[in-house]
């Protein structure tokens, strides 16, 4: 462990850097365990006065440091675990040569240089590069790179990094040497390097001004026939960033590679995005359709930030979601065009709900420009990504999206090469809609999630209905809302549609009556989540039930349809007994034979899940709710076993290919499948397992295998087995596989016991630690078990974790935050192996702020 400074970083002490490196020649001497960097940095001076020069550099082995070439005297410099000062910088401007070692093989924290399968790789972002060499490591320092990699050719066949190679050449002694230069200047965090026995894939795009690009994708041996879905993905995200923005890719070459070992999903070094291997590798056999999605979205993801991110940088990592929340934002929309604009927003907002709003809600809250930090690790949050996606939707909501594009295309111009900050964003997007936006800013300093209330009132003397809308949160940061509204009539026909914009923290709505007796309209609000808020108004059964079945808005059909189920279920609980669930059955109902489209049609009967259920309606007695829940899908099921049947036979045949139908087809099939599990007299298990043992794609087998497991058949061990006979050989199916056997259901926490021993599972895998651990604690049930089981568990895997990869031992740790609302002895259950993980001897920095936080709300 290095020695941490546990030193907090505040938005409010931002300082410039002193000084700048702004070009830099890097030399590797690859070897597994003991790597030589070198870097020849030109040093020159950005403030007014000389000051101390600090370079960053942690679990590093120093081997020298030079001046204009000559060594320089110990007492010129100091050497920590945390870097190297230089206290009196001999001149204004220098050559600065800095050497050290490390041990890639050595390295578990997947930060820095590492190895993963068969390479060597890096993960700078935000702060690796100082496991790597002694650097000014910050992002508003950025540099043009030139890298020579040297090493054993037969060990390291392929060597790459960033920008265009310029010369390669193999030695007699079998040493390899290749030469990168990367044209555009760019901070540390996007610097990456790979090297090792990879296999090279090769497709090409025309830009739109007729350039040709190489586009290569580099996998382990044995995954080359696994990544066409990717490159179609990546040339349809360079299509539509064209076609959209107008925007180009810069290089004659774009490469990505596929890596076992990942933290994250993936990252967008210039030129050379790494990816989580799960985020490239598919086929019809072994992907399902949501990973499919998945992929198209992050490979979009990460292109899109060749512009927002990186040939427009951030100044500092407090305004990460600059770059998080826009590209999020821009790969949203591009999912949109690409598939069902109502289905992916329904996604998105699910999303948002189930993670985002609990995070904003609970000890880990925080603004999308954090004040403070300890570790930046820890910000990669839902908050800084998809709340921040959401206030870029608010911006384009608030001045349009044609002005939306000219703004961001106006912005990228403008401050092309340079290091900024939301602020600079902002201001963009006022210059194009030619009007300052007040209170817009706000919404980067204030946290938690807006819960706006709405009181309505007749006023009989101009028989009108009167909707008083209030921010019920703090009035320190007054916002500004896009709330677009829908008025219908009590037959459900559209009257109006309107979009108010709402700055401060009220709003009045006045509506006519539908007659002169004062019939109410009925409202629909901030349809399709046009800001990202709470809404706390208190419909009538009746009138939900008519935006369920009538609103013209997808989305907010969609989500009227859940606030009856939950709406049901706050009922139910309240009064101890199953409540009349004739609005529910009389929806669906409604739904059969309405000609929807499938993907829509079946996420419209898709039951909501037991955390969701637990947020909608802030009870957290999950047996409670899971009692209740089962109640409600085998009224469904029974009432419906016909229509369910014919869906299911309907959409049988499907064809194994990644069109809107098929997918649509697979997805109602799937669903009604869920329902007819629930049968009490359990006929259709047979069913399941044929629909398993017969699967033409992915999608089918993990379905039945998914839905097998959550109503505990007798069946269940036959697929469980049945699955791992066909796919043990594919490391990323048995992800599925693993988490599918512990993410429903009570008593899990032995099944995950017994499964960590599994020949298959590596702790120091990240995708075999999300399957296992992090699916077992988003198992309420399991993990919330009123004896503590869970949280033992879960604890115990956390300190392990801590020794080997911090990251990910905190990104477990988030998953206490609930625990503070859990009732009887768990609160205190949960202190307890939070305080014992606080106490750890060697307690990394990541681990220590994330479980002092959630220790503070015990
Ligand atoms: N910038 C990456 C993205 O596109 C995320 C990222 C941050 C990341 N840190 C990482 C990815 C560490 C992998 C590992 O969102
Ligand atoms: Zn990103």
């Amino acid at each position: 462990m290095t020695s941490s400074s546990s030193a907090i970083h505040k938005l409010e002490d931002y300082k410039p850097t002193p000084w700048l490196t702004p070009s830099v020649d890097l030399r590797f001497d690859l070897d597994l365990h003991l790597t030589v960097v070198r870097a020849e940095y030109e040093v020159v001076l950005s403030a007014n006065q000389r000051e101390p020069l600090f370079l960053n550099g942690e679990s590093l082995d120093f081997l020298s440091i030079r001046i204009d070439g000559t060594i320089l005297d110990p007492n010129e410099y100091q050497v920590s675990p945390v870097g190297i000062l230089i206290p009196n910088p001999p001149k204004d401007k220098f050559k600065l040569s800095v050497e050290n070692r490390i041990n890639p093989a050595g390295n578990t924290s997947l930060e820095g240089l590492y190895k993963s399968g068969s390479m060597l790789c890096t993960q700078n972002e935000p702060e690796g590069f100082r496991k790597i060499v002694y650097s000014i490591d910050r992002p508003d320092n950025m540099m043009r790179f030139r890298v020579t990699i040297s090493g054993d050719g037969t060990l390291f066949p392929i060597m790459l990094s960033n920008g265009n190679p310029i010369s390669e050449n193999t030695f007699a002694d079998g040493k390899k040497e290749v030469v990168w230069e990367d044209p555009y200047l760019k901070p540390s965090y996007l610097f990456a390097l790979v090297a090792g026995e990879l296999v090279e894939t090769k497709d090409f795009f025309l830009t739109m001004s007729g350039r040709e690009v190489t586009l290569k994708i580099f996998v382990e041996k044995g995954n080359e026939e696994k990544v066409s879905f990717a490159f179609d993905s990546l040339k349809k995200a360079m299509k539509w960033d064209e076609d959209t923005f107008g925007l180009e890719y810069d290089l004659d070459l774009f490469m990505i590679v596929a890596v076992e070992d990942f933290n994250m999903g993936a990252m967008e070094n210039k030129g050379l995005n790494l990816f989580n291997a799960k985020l490239v590798l598919a086929d019809k056999k072994s992907a399902t359709d949501e990973s499919f999605e998945a992929i198209l979205a992050v490979i979009a993801h990460e292109y899109f930030h060749n512009w927002t991110g990186n040939r427009v940088t951030l100044r500092n990592w407090f305004n990460l979601t600059l770059k998080e929340g826009l590209t999020v934002f821009r790969d949203q929309w591009f999912t949109e065009d690409m598939t069902d604009p109502a289905v992916k927003r329904i996604k998105d907002v699910l999303f948002l709900k189930e993670f985002q709003f609990p995070e904003d809600q609970g000890p880990m809250s925080h603004p999308i420009l954090p004040k403070s930090y300890k570790e930046m690790n820890n910000f990669y949050t839902v908050t800084v990504y998809e709340k921040g996606a959401e206030v870029i939707r608010l911006v384009s909501e608030l001045i349009g999206r044609e002005n939306f594009k000219k703004g961001l295309k106006h912005y990228l111009s403008k401050y092309d090469g340079q290091g900024v900050t939301f602020e600079e964003f902002i201001s963009s997007m006022e210059e194009v809609a030619s009007h300052s936006i007040p209170n817009l800013r706000n919404w980067y300093h204030r946290s938690g999630t807006p819960l706006i209330s709405v009181k309505e009132t007749y006023s009989q003397d101009s028989n009108e209905w009167v909707f008083d809308l209030a921010d019920t949160g703090s009035s320190e940061y007054p916002l500004v809302f896009s709330n677009s509204l829908a008025v219908f009539n009590r037959e459900g026909s559209l009257l109006k549609e309107e979009r108010r914009i709402m700055t401060g923290d009220r709003d009045q709505i006045r509506l006519p009556a539908l007659d002169e007796t004062g019939t109410k309209p009925i409202v629909s609000f901030f349809r399709s989540l046009s800001s990202p808020v709470r809404l706390e108004y208190k419909q009538s059964e009746e009138e939900i039930q008519i935006l369920a079945k009538m609103e013209t808005d997808g989305v907010s059909k969609f989500f009227a349809f859940q606030n009856l189920v939950f709406d049901w279920f706050r009922k139910s609980l309240a009064s101890g007994k199953e409540e009349n669930f004739s609005v529910i059955l009389d929806t669906i109902s409604d739904s059969f034979g309405k000609g929807w489209d499938k993907t829509y049609h079946s996420f419209y009967l898709s039951f909501p899940g037991l955390t969701q259920i637990s947020e909608s309606v802030g009870c957290y007695e999950f047996q409670k709710l899971s009692d209740l829940r089962l109640k409600a899908i085998q009224k469904i099921t029974t009432t419906f076993t016909p229509q369910f049947q014919t869906l299911f036979e309907e959409n049988r045949k499907t064809i194994p290919i990644q069109t809107k139908e098929e997918i649509g087809k697979r997805r109602l099939k799937n669903t009604a499948l869920f329902y007819l599990l629930h049968d009490p007299s359990k006929k259709f298990e047979r069913l399941a397992m044929m629909e398993q043992r017969e699967a033409k794609h992915m999608s089918e087998e993990v379905s039945a295998l998914k839905y097998l497991l959550e109503v505990d058949s007798k069946e269940k061990e036959n697929s469980v087995n049945l699955f791992f006979e066909k796919w043990q050989k594919d490391s990323l199916v048995l992800d599925v596989w693993f988490a599918a056997q512990v993410a429903s259901g009570e008593n899990r926490t032995q099944v995950a016991e017994e499964l960590e021993n599994h020949p298959q599972f590596n702790i120091r895998n990240p995708n075999k630690v999300r399957s296992l651990y992090f699916s077992l604690a988003r198992n309420p049930l399991s993990f919330h078990k009123e004896d503590g089981s869970g949280y033992d568990f879960i604890a115990d895997r956390i300190k392990r974790l801590n020794e080997i990869n911090p990251q990910m031992a905190a990104a477990l740790t988030k998953l206490f935050s609930p625990v503070s609302k859990q009732k009887g002895e768990l609160p205190k259950l949960a202190k307890k192996q939070l305080e014992s993980i606080a106490s750890l001897p060697n307690l990394s920095k990541e681990l220590g702020e994330i479980v002092v936080t959630i220790l503070n709300s015990l």
